[in-house]
């Protein structure tokens, strides 16, 4: 048995189509685990084409109802859900409270902690059916700090960690666990997902200093982000695990360092 076993575990990922979700989803096939896959975006080919125990679902989990009816298709194929791991998300454009557009504001907030709150909501019943379960939440350096990103990421991951411990303390005599992990800067598509018409050169110039501190930098100067989306994988994989069963409410930073300041 591996280090973190996952065997036989069923496993709802979001965001498994990139970056951190998914190689969270690649190492909890390898381990054992049974994944049903969720994204807006399409379907991560190679898994499908080396995993039988890989399930993809497509769906932009903003719409109304998303979240119930993936946990429902969920729990139609598997019959449980063990693990929930919320890693959908997106970053904003660097607004402080001067610059922000109500419209980013309200895409961050939603797909970061709106959503990871309906999608524990619906898997909650089940867990408390089976008198077991494990939540984690990707959440973010910015979810302690207010001087690596701008307000809407900064105020939607402290919220994450909040919704967090409180799933925590309120389930834990029940067998069920929620945990959060706050990664550093790790080279995904995320930038992607900034609307870049609301990007806040000001706000960049204010967070990057901060950025800097924890970022590698090439031959040219250029930053070079040192954890890799492998390395988030593990520590959830660990907290998803049996390993980890004393482990509740924790916010455990994947950042070598960076949170200490
Ligand atoms: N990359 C970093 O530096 C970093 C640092 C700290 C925390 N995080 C967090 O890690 C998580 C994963 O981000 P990533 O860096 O791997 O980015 P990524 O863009 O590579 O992956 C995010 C995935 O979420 C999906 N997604 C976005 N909106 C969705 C929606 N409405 N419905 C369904 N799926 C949706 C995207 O399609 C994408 O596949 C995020 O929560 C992010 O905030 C990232």
């Amino acid at each position: 048995m591996s280090i973190s076993s996952l065997q036989d575990k069923v496993a709802i990922i979001t965001g498994c189509s990139s970056g951190i979700g998914l190689a969270t989803t690649r190492l909890f096939l390898e381990r054992g685990a049974s994944v049903f896959g969720i994204d807006i975006g399409a379907q991560p080919q190679k898994l499908a084409e080396d995993f039988s125990t890989f399930t993809f679902y497509q769906t932009n989990l903003t719409e109304s109802q998303a979240a119930e009816h993936a946990v429902a298709k969920c729990i139609g194929k598997h019959n449980r859900i063990d693990i929930l791991v919320n890693c959908a998300g997106v970053s904003d454009g660097f607004s402080s409270a001067d610059t922000i557009h109500d419209e980013e504001l309200e895409k961050v907030m939603a797909i970061n902690l709106t959503v990871p709150i309906h999608l524990m909501k619906a898997c909650l019943p089940a867990m408390k059916e089976q008198k077991s379960g494990t939540i984690v939440n990707v959440a973010s350096k910015a979810s302690i700090s207010g001087a690596c990103s701008g307000l809407a990421y900064t105020a939607s991951k402290h919220g994450l960690v909040g919704a967090t411990k409180n799933v925590a303390w309120r389930f834990h005599q029940e067998g069920i666990r929620c945990n959060a992990v706050l990664p550093g800067g790790v080279p995904t598509n995320i930038a992607s997902s900034v609307q870049m018409e609301h990007f806040d050169s000001a706000g960049f110039n204010a967070f990057f200093p901060v950025i800097q501190l924890h970022v590698s930098k090439d031959s040219e100067g250029a930053p070079v982000p040192i954890i890799g989306a492998d390395d988030v994988a593990r520590g959830i994989a660990f907290l998803s695990s049996d390993e980890s069963k004393m482990i509740n409410g924790a916010m455990i930073p994947i950042d070598n360092a960076w949170s200490t300041i």
